[in-house]
């Protein structure tokens, strides 16, 4: 019997208009499934890759209450990417074919995440802006037209938030103590300030997919929409810092009810999302030899399930 596609596909999109939840179960156009492979592998390798420039600071946080505080963020960061591994397998692909396309370059991760956190403030300002900037696109995504990745995130929402307060209270305190800490934290937000609007992809007009995920309502809000959104409410945040504007155009525009802001860098966009940014090497490497160092933690759960499923069968 014959598949009418073009029957499935139109009864497909009336399904996302009419705001239906889509389960793995349901039937779906390949290229959904495809992007949503792509994006929620991309999401959770970024989840697992973000542990690494602050799993580089737990040693050398300032007080226990900052190293517990980092660890926990640190371990909530892993558990977010098993929650998206496990939302991305529900689409027909195993744990390690997304292992592969990560380690062979295949697959990206945040740019964000290519970036060195060289002083103990950037523990403030990674918290407080790429966190932040990553709720700004995650609370948009608990409404994202895949069950599983909607439900992912209500959870990963809940502890994002904890992340951006920690980071921001980090920013606080510097500011709030000497000189050199204020400048530390001055020199940090420099820093990562652009590197966090880069975090919401390329501007609309060049984006690949945009188009398509809102018609599928994958995105509710376009990339710009989303950037501005975090400009707004984080101007305030600077000054409420008392720290220096890191964008010298940044100016409410009482028309447009937004804050101007200058222009991104976009070929250090592009050269980071290519692969050469900061960290990228770096960043990779970390990744392939913990899932090297990893392959006997792996071997053993799956030669113990193996041994339960048997011991299960004989009974
Ligand atoms: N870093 C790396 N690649 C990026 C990027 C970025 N910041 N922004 C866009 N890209 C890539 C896209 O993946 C796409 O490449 P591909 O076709 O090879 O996948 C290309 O640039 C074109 O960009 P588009 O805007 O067309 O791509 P999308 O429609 O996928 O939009 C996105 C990009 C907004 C990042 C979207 O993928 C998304 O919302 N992803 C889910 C959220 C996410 O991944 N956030 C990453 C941060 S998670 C995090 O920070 C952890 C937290 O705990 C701190």
């Amino acid at each position: 019997m014959e598949i009418d596609i073009n029957r499935l596909d139109l009864e497909f999109q009336a399904k996302i208009d009419s705001g239906k939840t889509i389960e793995p179960k349901d039937w779906m156009p390949e290229k959904y499934r495809k992007t949503h492979i792509r994006q929620i592998s991309q999401h959770a390798h970024s989840e697992i890759v973000g542990m690494l420039p602050e799993g580089n600071w737990i040693t050398r946080a300032p007080s226990m209450r900052r190293k517990v505080t980092l660890l926990a963020k640190v371990q909530d960061e892993g558990g977010h990417g098993l929650y998206l591994y496990s939302a991305c397998e529900t689409l027909g692909i195993s744990r390690d074919e997304l292992f592969e396309q990560l380690h062979s370059g295949k697959a990206k991760y945040s740019s964000i995440f290519n970036y060195p956190a060289v002083t103990w403030a950037d523990m403030g300002a990674v918290g407080w802006l790429v966190d932040g900037a990553a709720i700004m696109n995650q609370v948009m995504l608990t409404r994202t037209s895949f069950g599983p990745y909607a439900r992912a995130m209500v959870r990963i929402c809940k502890e994002e938030s904890f992340h951006q307060r920690q980071g921001f209270e980090i920013m606080l305190s510097l500011c709030n103590g000497t000189a050199v800490q204020k400048h530390m934290a001055q020199e940090s937000l420099n820093r990562w300030w652009w590197p966090s609007l880069m975090m919401f992809g390329p501007r609309d007009e060049e984006s690949t997919h945009t188009e398509q995920a809102i018609k599928w309502k994958i995105k509710l809000k376009t990339n710009d929409e989303l950037r501005q959104q975090f400009v707004d409410q984080t101007v305030p945040q600077i000054e409420l810092l008392g720290l220096e504007l890191p964008d010298p155009a940044i100016k409410w525009n009482e028309e447009r009810g937004h804050y101007d802001f200058g222009a991104i860098d976009w070929d250090e966009f592009w050269r980071v999302v290519g692969g050469n940014g900061p960290c990228n090497r770096e960043r990779l490497s970390a990744r392939k030899e913990a899932w090297e160092k990893g392959a006997w933690v792996r071997e053993a759960a799956l030669a113990y399930a193996e041994k339960q499923e048997s011991l299960r069968e004989a009974v």
